[in-house]
């Protein structure tokens, strides 16, 4: 039973004291709603704004890739390394321990493979279940200048007026068809398109020259998607440059997953997101020995 003779007035309101505003410093994020940017926060460190997401969700349309076999053997141990997982709710249900506490970037668009026209996607999840699964954001694929460009911008649109509703923030990507450049100007369209339509983080591809427009022009987080599987060098330097030129964290799958060392590799990832560490030597450090040498 509550004992109110031990009430005293409290003593600390601190009146001279102006109330202390922590406004949400994630590039274009400071409108959102609180559980929008309480979610965002959980994906992109607050100590940087930067992101280190594992990329895992090949197998919506590829079936079980290269490195993707077996989940639960090659993925669960690197969870500890990642800031978020982009998966399937499929993926999370199985094979994902809800302990991990990895925050969980949900897959919602789908439905061609790799045999069939790859923009002629759909919306594969309902947001209800994305909250189900205590989702941090859903991930929706848009083909500008594709085959099926209107219907995946609309699937975005869907899923963005769905987000607001339920406060999870949409991660657009920007799929780049197999006859599409992918230079500054195109990527610029794209990231811009998604943005200026309600995507609250978009992923794009790094391009070797002006990415730093590309990051510019986007009002929202850019995260760089990591593409086919290069040298590890290589896949450090081009982490570092999207980081130098205004990417906020990267979504990588295969310069992860497919590494000789995939747990040495999202380390120096990290060390270069968040870190700001220079390619060879994030490399040195958790490769255990210069790049190249033996
Ligand atoms: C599918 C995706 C993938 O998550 C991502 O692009 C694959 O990652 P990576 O290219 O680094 O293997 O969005 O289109």
């Amino acid at each position: 039973m509550a004992d109110n003779d031990s009430r005293t007035e409290g003593a600390r309101f601190s009146p001279s004291v102006a109330a202390r505003p922590q406004p949400y410093t994630l590039k274009g994020s400071a409108g959102l709603d609180w559980g929008m940017q309480s979610r965002l926060a959980r994906v992109f460190r607050p100590a940087t704004n930067r992101t280190v997401m594992l990329a895992i969700d090949h197998g919506y349309f590829q079936g079980p890739t290269t490195g993707l076999e077996r989940v639960d053997l090659s993925i669960v141990p690197l969870l500890g390394h990642a800031d978020a997982l982009m998966t399937t709710r499929g993926i999370v249900r199985s094979t994902i321990p809800p302990a991990s506490g990895t925050p969980i970037v949900l897959r919602a668009s789908g439905g061609p493979s790799i045999l069939r026209e790859l923009s002629d996607e759909r919306i594969a999840v309902a947001m209800e279940d994305a909250a189900r699964l205590n989702a941090a954001a859903v991930a929706v694929q848009v083909f500008v200048g594709g085959e099926f460009e209107t219907q995946s911008v609309h699937n975005m649109t869907r899923l963005v007026d769905e987000s607001q509703r339920y406060g999870i923030p949409v991660l657009a990507v920007t799929a780049v068809g197999k006859e599409l450049t992918r230079d500054a100007r195109y990527l610029r369209l794209a990231t811009r398109i998604c943005a200026e339509l309600g995507a609250h983080v978009v992923k794009t591809y790094y391009c070797a020259e002006d990415f730093d427009t590309v990051a510019a022009a986007c009002p929202v987080p850019l995260v760089m998607a990591g593409g086919k599987k290069l040298p590890e060098l290589d896949a450090l330097t081009m982490a570092y440059r999207a980081i130098e030129e205004g990417a906020a964290g990267v979504d990588m799958g295969r310069n992860i997953f497919q590494s000789e060392n995939p747990a040495a590799m999202i380390r120096a990832i990290g060390a270069v997101v968040h870190e700001s560490a220079k390619p060879q030597a994030a490399y040195d450090r958790f490769f255990g020995r210069p790049a190249g040498g033996t």
